[in-house]
């Protein structure tokens, strides 16, 4: 093996998964492709030996997904080898429109255990895996990659740490066989669970997300919500909608803007306080109806999770609502653990913080008002939140339409981050978000400490 392969961290091969220490920097590329013509069993096998003989000469490792016509793959290794054969891959005529789902710098191999594993839908009943360069696929995967493919990096990021907990199972009963149990690799599931994917599925999340596009129809939305029935408002939504946009693009590009056009027409006095706190409540309808419509369709039911919590609450003292609950709705969404509260007082929200271990407290302003004058009460929470944390290390993040129109006030109120749209939320708290303490030890109740 080259020294690509090397570990300083265990004298077990492990296929060259371990190298999460290898003092060489690997790269990452994702992409998707239609093959040309169908592919049958021997053509695959072929494209995979050959693939498998070339990549072992470069140390390029990864997992090749063919299914219905289409191919996802993952390529890992060194950055000049992974160029090499990138050169031939992109320009293969077995395959067309190729397009790149992301790119980036890994301290360690997803699926260093294959010089290229080959994915496979799995059929019913049949095992995760058959041979052992190959890796049934349940349909849900399969399905998100072909409805969401920009989510390929992250959901792939995750099943290979799902692959590498099957492995894990598996060596396990052989010990009873008097088999050996590979420590390493058990070790190496714990890095790439707790640091690398988190690490991973965020910096592919950065520029995979969608641009973000503000609805030229927020502010028509904005003057429906103020009349007596909100159905041609709901109709609207419900038209908007329909061409495909994700939760988080309509929070994003529709909320959160149609949320600050009320507060605009408040400003030209064109609207009473109630309008405005009417049409947010129906606009927190419309998004609970569409969380409810959506959820199964949206939400990886895959049993995989990154297990982050986040504690999703107003800012004390802050009434309008709508800023938290998209909040939660976009972590729900990401896989987070999410509890949601209205913390009345700082005193409140600093024992929901000392009673369980959050990784991020997310405070949100209104999205419809620039509570400019609330920077310092929310500064003097945040400060309550930091010295009751259960957590030391706890993450803060602000949301509200503060934070949209001035970026850079989130500083001064002694925030970590402080997001303009509802779509950078999850990603910007999986970017910075510190893991601490182990799951057992994260929650504090009478039971635990007695
Ligand atoms: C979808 C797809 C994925 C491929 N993946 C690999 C791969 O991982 N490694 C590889 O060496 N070749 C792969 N190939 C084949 C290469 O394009 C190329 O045929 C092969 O590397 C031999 O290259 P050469 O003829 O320039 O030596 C893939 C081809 C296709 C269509």
């Amino acid at each position: 093996m080259s020294s690509v392969w090397a570990s300083r961290a265990s004298s077990s091969a492990v296929h060259g998964a371990a190298n999460a220490a290898s003092l060489l920097p690997l790269s990452s590329l994702v992409y998707q492709s239609q093959a040309v013509a169908p592919m049958s069993e021997p053509d695959l096998q072929r494209l995979i030996t050959t693939s498998q003989t070339r990549n072992r000469k470069e140390g390029v490792t990864g997992l090749l997904i063919y299914d219905q016509g289409r191919f996802v793959q993952w390529l890992e290794g060194p950055t000049a080898g992974l160029q090499r054969l990138w050169q031939s891959i992109s320009g293969d005529p077995r395959h067309t429109g190729v397009s790149v789902l992301g790119e980036a710098t890994v301290p360690v191999r997803f699926f260093g255990a294959n010089a290229m594993a080959l994915g496979k839908r799995r059929a019913d009943g049949e095992g995760r895996r058959r041979r052992r360069d190959e890796v049934g696929l349940p349909a849900e995967l399969l399905e998100t990659l072909r409805q969401s493919p920009q989510t390929a990096p992250s959901a792939l990021a995750k099943l290979a740490v799902l692959e590498h907990r099957v492995a894990d199972a598996a060596l396990r009963s052989t010990e009873a066989d008097g088999e050996r149990v590979d420590v390493a690799r058990m070790s190496l599931q714990g890095i790439l669970d707790g640091v690398i994917v988190p690490r991973l599925v965020a910096k592919h999340a950065g520029p995979l997300l969608a641009p973000l596009v503000i609805d030229a129809r927020a502010a028509e939305l904005a003057r429906l919500l103020l009349t007596a029935e909100p159905e041609a408002a709901f109709a609207l939504i419900n038209a908007l909608r329909a061409d495909g946009r994700s939760v988080a693009q309509l929070c994003a590009g529709l909320f959160e803007p149609t949320a600050r056009a009320l507060g605009d027409l408040w400003l030209s006095d064109d609207c009473s306080q109630f309008d405005v706190t009417q049409g947010l409540g129906h606009l927190q309808r419309a998004l609970r109806r569409i969380s409810i419509e959506t959820s199964s369709a949206d939400v990886p039911t895959l049993p995989w999770s990154i297990p982050h919590a986040v504690l999703v609450a107003p800012s004390p003292r802050e009434s309008h609502l709508l800023g938290s609950v998209i909040a939660s709705e976009m972590f729900w969404r990401a896989g987070w653990d999410v509890q949601c509260e209205f913390p009345d007082t700082d005193e409140a929200l600093g024992q929901l913080v000392h009673d369980r271990w959050f990784d991020v407290l997310d405070l949100s302003l209104s999205a419809v008002f620039a509570r400019e004058h609330s920077l310092p009460a929310m500064a003097a929470s945040i400060r309550a939140a930091h010295a009751q944390s259960l957590n030391p290390a706890l993450t803060v993040i602000v949301d509200g339409r503060v934070f949209h129109d001035r970026p850079s006030a989130f500083a001064e109120v002694g925030a970590d981050i402080g997001v303009a749209s509802a779509q950078d939320i999850a990603p910007s708290a999986m970017h910075h978000a510190k893991r601490g303490k182990p799951e057992d030890e994260r929650i504090r109740t009478p039971l635990a400490a007695g």
